[in-house]
């Protein structure tokens, strides 16, 4: 079923409502969209294309639109291979289609699929013109790679961003934001932001002044709806996140292997609601979704972690979410800690240390505990969460 956006711009994309992982790493409870545009004026030209398995879709849904017609132009707005790995098939069956990208993106097409003849490079703010519509390109370098770019089309204020303002989950039937109940994809939406675009808020920022000089009305993004009356939102929340700026909240991540670690958790989850905090995540690192996690440590701005002793270092889930955290450079976190050791203590000042190597200020000493959880250990816990419910310092 066609679905136009504007008088001629369509919407050719599909959903991936089996893939388990995104870049064989992050969960896809929802599904994911991969989408792609067809813009048709005199010319026709296709901007990003889907993940190889669904080329055939792709196929059949711009024959839908344009039935024997020629694609002239194929648009590379971003190389990772979820939009860029029908190229080869469509360049088969649309061998004239020549393909536009910047210097890095063909090199790229080069490099991954063989393809180095047909070829356009796009610089800064060239313009395409379709004959009724006009195409500009925009660098918007690491969101999320080095080659990335997005296309305004003025006639329709339409911009095609790339991963910029992209979320996990599927389509379920509606592609615009106006046909649906957006509220399901804003939790969605943090966590893509923070699994995959997370470390690059600087380039992020660079792109949102970008995005904001232009008239839009309307952001087409290779996952997820396309954006018009939510618009606002979307660029509040990639803002917020791109800046690191947690809103009043707590994440308290853990592990423990036989319970007492996870009862000094739960005791400090509950001090921080009795002493008035109302946003406050428990997370078991040994079950817990890491991208689920890592979503509310960018979402929240405070950080509480703990860790038994194992083989002289941090419990082995732990260490995974500091190293993702780490990778992310977040630049601030209201941070507290605690750890547990049966013969020899050393989780504690593991988790101290990684607060030095963040720059982050802890707000307590640790509460390192030695062997079993009790009573005793109920006034560290309420310590611990004082110093981190008075700090008054702005993150
Ligand atoms: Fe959806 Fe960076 O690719």
């Amino acid at each position: 079923m066609i679905t136009e956006i504007h008088p001629g711009i369509y919407y050719v994309g599909v959903n991936d409502r089996t893939t388990t992982r995104f870049e064989s790493l992050w969960s896809l409870p929802q599904g994911v969209s991969y989408n792609a545009y067809l813009v048709v004026g005199e010319k026709v030209a296709l901007i990003d294309t889907v993940e190889e398995a669904f080329a055939g879709r792709l196929e059949a849904n711009i024959r839908e639109i344009i039935a024997d017609r020629k694609i002239d132009y194929l648009m590379v707005n971003h190389m990772e291979p979820d939009h860029s790995s029908s190229i080869a098939a469509l360049r088969r069956i649309y061998p004239e289609m020549r393909i536009v990208g910047n210097a890095k993106a063909l090199q790229m097409i080069a490099g991954f699929y063989g393809i180095d003849g047909g070829m356009v490079e796009a610089k800064e703010n060239d313009t395409l013109d379709l004959g009724g519509l006009t195409l500009t390109f925009q660098m918007i370098p690491m969101v999320h790679w080095p080659e990335t770019m997005v296309t305004w089309c003025p006639e329709r204020r339409t911009l095609f961003s790339g991963d910029a303002f992209g979320t996990f989950g599927a389509l379920d039937g509606g592609i615009v934001d106006s046909q649906i109940d957006p509220e399901r994809y804003w939790d969605e939406m943090r966590r893509y932001y923070a699994c995959i675009v997370g470390k690059y808020g600087a380039p992020v920022q660079r792109a949102l002044q970008k995005v904001r000089a232009l008239p839009v009305e309307t952001i087409c993004s290779t996952h997820g709806p396309v954006w018009q009356r939510e618009i606002g939102r979307v660029l509040d929340v990639y803002d917020r996140l791109s800046r690191y700026e947690g809103e009043r909240g707590a994440v308290v991540a853990y592990a423990s292997m036989y319970g007492n670690t996870e009862r000094m958790a739960e005791r400090i989850a509950r001090e921080l609601v009795a002493g008035g905090m109302r946003q406050v995540r428990v997370y078991n690192l040994s079950y817990a979704d890491p991208s689920v996690v890592l979503r509310d440590v960018f979402r929240f701005d405070t950080l509480i972690v703990g860790s038994p002793t194992y083989n002289g270092a941090l419990f082995p889930p732990v260490a995974e979410l500091l190293d993702r955290i780490a990778a992310r450079c977040i630049p601030e976190r209201k941070f507290g800690c605690f750890g547990s050791f049966t013969w020899c203590g050393a989780a504690a000042r593991l988790l101290g240390e990684f607060a030095q190597k963040m720059k982050w200020k802890q707000l307590c000493e640790p509460v390192e505990m030695c062997q079993g959880f009790g009573p005793e250990w109920y006034e560290s816990c309420r310590k611990l969460v004082g110093c981190v419910l008075n700090d008054r310092s702005e993150h």
